[in-house]
């Protein structure tokens, strides 16, 4: 396997290099190159500098070396110990445990690998970022491996009113990207559904970055042909009437820090290209005015919207879709982390109902996990706000949650959803309960009823008078 020379590795050590490598200084040795003959001694001295957590491990998972950022976050008692028993509490390696290995990882490439773990630290659980590189040999060792862990700014797998909190696949591959894509300054497109965290998350890649800096949220949806110049752009004294001094537009207003396209997809086209300029000359003019102004920011869109769909049917330009999704990161729906509801509960609740410490009895939490969710989180939040209001005690219950203001038969489909979410039931009296609701809700004769059901007049009659005699064959 190839392995990287001692002084390649340097920046993997190190963020900061040649910073943060004081000791080389203090030690008046040259900074570069390092010989490979360099001890494991020698690099533990330069690990011991750094504030993050590092380990050097063998290829067998052994902690030959911790510094001591990795000590104060992981405890005292690594040194001999495997990476995973230390990291995760894992009995085996990761890639047994339904994780991905890096060492594993690395031991095929032959490169540097990157993953997102959830390391068991003094902090609690954590979202680590965790970077391996092989090194040359050295001390008589095979192969070692220094393992750099930072942990992640963007997103909490622990119950977090303030922030995206998630532990799903799907979260973590989310977040994997939106990492990545955080510390550049590659236009980032967020797409998925409704209430999926879209906004949430442009906030969070900009708070990892420059979290003093503006973070300025232009509703495309909202703007109309008229606006979009003067909201954007600004413009000068005497523009237009009423305009009665110069204002500065969002793009100025993001001067150094982030512009947040949201619902991009709303955009008509007409207005497309005014963007479009914006985005390839880097500059604007305010309108009646002459100057053109450079624009500085980090381009961040979202949309619930199918753009690569609305390209292909003409209804957004190719050249702008091409402009804003360098770095396109998908947000998973609710339906595919489920297994994340326990804990967005956790977290949704300290947010709507902050001291109450309220919890969701089993029987709602199982209805919240069967639940389809088309609105996403934004519906969860809704749902256990309103359950928050409706429970006196602590213990959130099933009917808090479906409560009878939504078994209201006025509309269709509420009654319906009833039917279907409270609760299972046996399959014929749901059935009875359907046709019942068929008769008095469906508008149509009996006749034409038993043809829409697909059944005889006689077998919709015998069904609806006597569930429990039906047979099979009807
Ligand atoms: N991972 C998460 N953890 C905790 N709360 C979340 C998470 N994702 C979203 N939320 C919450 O869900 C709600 C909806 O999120 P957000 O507004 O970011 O969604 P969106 O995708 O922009 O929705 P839309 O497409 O409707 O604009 C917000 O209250 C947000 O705080
Ligand atoms: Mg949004």
């Amino acid at each position: 396997m190839p392995c990287q020379p001692i002084w390649a590795v340097l920046g993997l050590i190190s963020d900061h290099f040649p910073a943060n490598m004081s000791f080389l200084t203090c030690h008046k040795q040259p900074m570069s190159p390092l010989s490979h003959e360099s001890s494991l001694d020698t690099i533990s001295r330069m690990l011991d500098e750094l504030g993050e957590p590092r380990i050097v491990i063998t290829e067998q998972f052994e902690i030959l070396h911790a510094n001591p950022a990795y000590h104060a976050a992981y405890g005292t008692a690594a040194i001999g110990r495997p990476c995973y028993e230390v990291s995760h509490g894992y009995r085996r390696p990761c890639n047994e445990e339904g994780e991905s290995c890096p060492l594993q990882m690395t031991l095929a490439s032959g490169q540097p690998e990157r993953v997102l773990h959830i390391h068991r630290t003094a902090h609690g659980d954590e979202h680590v970022d965790v970077e391996l590189m092989p090194l040359a040999d050295i001390s008589g060792h095979r192969h070692l491996f220094i393992e750099k862990m930072k942990p992640l700014q963007l997103a909490s797998s622990q119950a977090a009113a303030d922030k995206m909190v998630g532990r799903s696949a799907a979260f973590r591959h989310m977040l994997l990207l939106a990492q990545r894509a955080a510390p550049s300054s590659a236009a980032v497109l967020l797409f998925g559904e409704s209430g999926t965290g879209k906004e949430g998350l442009a906030r969070a890649i900009h708070d990892s970055g420059k979290p003093s800096a503006p973070f300025i949220v232009v509703d495309c949806a909202s703007l109309s042909e008229t606006l979009l110049e003067s909201e954007l752009f600004g413009y000068e004294k005497g523009a237009f009437t009423g305009a009665n001094q110069r204002k500065q537009g969002l793009v100025e207003a993001a001067h150094g820090g982030t512009l947040f396209l949201d619902e991009i997809g709303d955009l008509p086209l007409s207005q497309q290209v005014k963007l479009l300029r914006l985005l390839e000359s880097g500059s604007f003019r305010r309108v009646g005015g002459i100057n053109s102004i450079p624009a500085s920011f980090r381009l961040i869109a979202a949309t619930h919207r199918n753009l690569d769909a609305m390209v292909a049917d003409g209804s957004f330009r190719a050249d702008l879709f091409y402009r804003l999704a360098v770095f396109p990161i998908r947000l998973p729906p609710l339906r595919e982390r489920r297994d994340d509801i326990p804990l967005l509960c956790a977290s949704l609740l300290e947010r709507v109902a902050p001291g109450r410490a309220l919890q969701l009895e089993a029987s709602a939490m199982h209805w919240l996990q069967q639940h389809p969710f088309k609105g996403n989180i934004r519906e969860l939040r809704n749902l256990l706000e309103r359950a928050s209001l409706l429970c006196d005690g602590e213990r959130i219950t099933l009917e808090n949650l479906c409560s009878e203001d939504w078994s209201q038969p006025a509309a269709t489909d509420t009654t319906t959803r009833t039917q279907f979410s409270c609760g299972l039931l046996p399959l014929d009296q749901l059935e009875t309960q359907y046709l019942d609701w068929a008769c008095q809700h469906s508008g149509l004769k009996r006749r034409e009823l038993a043809a829409a059901l697909q059944l005889t007049e006689r077998t919709l009659y015998r069904r609806l008078a006597e569930p429990e005699k039906k047979t099979p064959a009807d």
